[in-house]
C-alpha cells in the first residue's frame, strides 16, 4: 500500500479528532519519566512534533521559551494557535523538516504514538530528519506501539460500554455505543485490507478512532535497531512502560516511550576508537 493511502486515511481521521485531543491536558506517567530523563534541557530549543491540540505545549514551554509546535493537519495548528496565542505553532510535516537547520533543537518530542501514523519508509525519513536537526547531546522523545503487546495480538477489540444507573445517561450512552459499533464495523471492512505484517514491523488497522487508522507496530528490539540505522547510538536509548517505569526485561504494554540521545563528537569518536581497539585486540584481526 502506498504512503499516500495511509496519509489519506490517517489525516482524515485526525482532521475529525480535534475535540478528542482537546480535552486531554495532563502528561502521562511515561511522558513525565521521559522528560525527567533528559538532563539540561532548561532554556534550550524544543520542537513538539505532531503537537495535535496542544496537550504537551504548556509543560514543554515550562522547560523553555524557545518552543515550536508543528502538525501536518492545519486544523490542529489552528486549534493550538487559538488556545495558546502566545506560543509558536506552524503547519509542517515531520518527514521533511527542511525549514529547520542542522543541529537546531535540544529536545524533540513526538508524543502519543504520533510517529506511528506514517508507513515504514516515511518513519525512517522522520528518524533521519530528527537526527539531523537535533543538537549533539540533545534527545528525541517519542512513543510508539509495541508489537510484543497483547493489544497487537488481539484480532478485534469491541469498544468498552460505559454503564450508568441513570436511565437518561444509559440511553444516551447506548445510542453512542451502537453508533460506534456500526462505525467500527464499516471502517474495519474498508481498511483491514491495507494492513501489512512483516517480522520487522506491522501496519495495523487499529481499534483507535473506531478502526479509522492504520498504525505502525514494532518490537523494542527492532525499534532499537531501527534507531541505530537512522544514526542514533543504541547505547543511549532508554525505554519506559506506560506506568513510567524504565523497561529492563521487555514489556507487554501497548505502547513504549523512548528517549534517544544524539551522540556528541567526543562520544562518537570514543565509540569508534573503542570499536577499533577491540577489533585490533581480537585474534586474527591485527
Ligand atoms: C495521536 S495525536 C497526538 C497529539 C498530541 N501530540 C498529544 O499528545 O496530545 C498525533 C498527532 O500527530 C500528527 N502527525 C502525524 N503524523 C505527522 C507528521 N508526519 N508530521 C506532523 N504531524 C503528524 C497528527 O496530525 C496528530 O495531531
Amino acid at each position: 500500500m502506498s504512503s499516500k493511502k495511509i496519509d489519506q486515511i490517517n489525516k482524515k481521521t485526525m482532521q475529525k479528532s480535534i475535540g478528542h485531543y482537546s480535552w486531554k491536558d495532563a502528561l502521562t506517567p511515561a511522558e513525565i519519566a521521559a522528560i525527567r530523563h533528559v538532563e539540561d534541557a532548561q532554556g534550550k530549543p524544543i520542537l513538539d512534533l505532531g503537537v495535535g491540540a496542544g496537550r504537551t505545549a504548556v509543560p514543554l514551554r515550562e522547560i523553555s521559551d524557545e518552543y515550536i509546535g508543528i502538525d501536518y493537519v492545519h486544523e490542529m495548528v489552528e486549534e493550538c494557535s487559538r488556545k495558546f496565542p502566545e506560543l509558536r505553532f506552524e503547519h509542517g510535516d515531520a518527514r521533511d523538516l527542511s525549514q529547520f537547520e542542522d543541529n537546531s533543537f535540544y529536545l524533540i518530542m513526538f508524543s502519543m504514538n504520533g510517529i506511528s501514523m506514517v508507513d515504514h519508509h516515511d518513519r525512517i525519513k522522520i528518524l533521519k530528519e530528527v537526527h539531523r536537526i537535533l543538537m549533539p547531546g540533545g534527545s528525541f522523545l517519542f512513543s510508539t506501539y509495541n508489537q510484543d503487546s497483547d493489544e497487537y495480538k488481539k484480532l478485534l477489540v469491541l469498544p468498552e460500554f460505559d454503564f450508568s444507573w441513570n436511565p437518561l445517561r444509559l440511553f444516551v450512552r447506548s445510542i453512542r455505543y451502537g453508533s460506534n459499533l456500526v462505525k467500527s464495523g464499516l471502517n474495519r471492512c474498508r481498511f483491514k485490507k491495507y494492513e501489512i505484517h512483516t517480522p520487522e514491523y506491522s501496519m495495523v488497522n487499529d481499534v483507535c478512532h473506531n478502526y479509522a487508522t492504520l498504525l505502525y507496530y514494532i518490537s523494542q528490539e527492532n525499534q532499537i535497531k531501527q534507531l541505530a540505522s537512522a544514526g542514533f547510538d543504541g547505547e543511549s536509548v532508554a525505554a519506559f512502560d506506560l506506568s513510567g517505569e524504565k523497561i529492563k526485561d521487555g514489556t507487554k504494554d501497548g505502547s513504549i516511550f523512548y528517549v534517544v540521545k544524539k551522540g556528541t563528537e567526543e562520544s562518537v569518536e570514543s565509540r569508534c576508537w573503542n570499536t577499533a581497539a577491540l577489533a585490533e585486540s581480537m585474534p586474527g584481526t591485527g
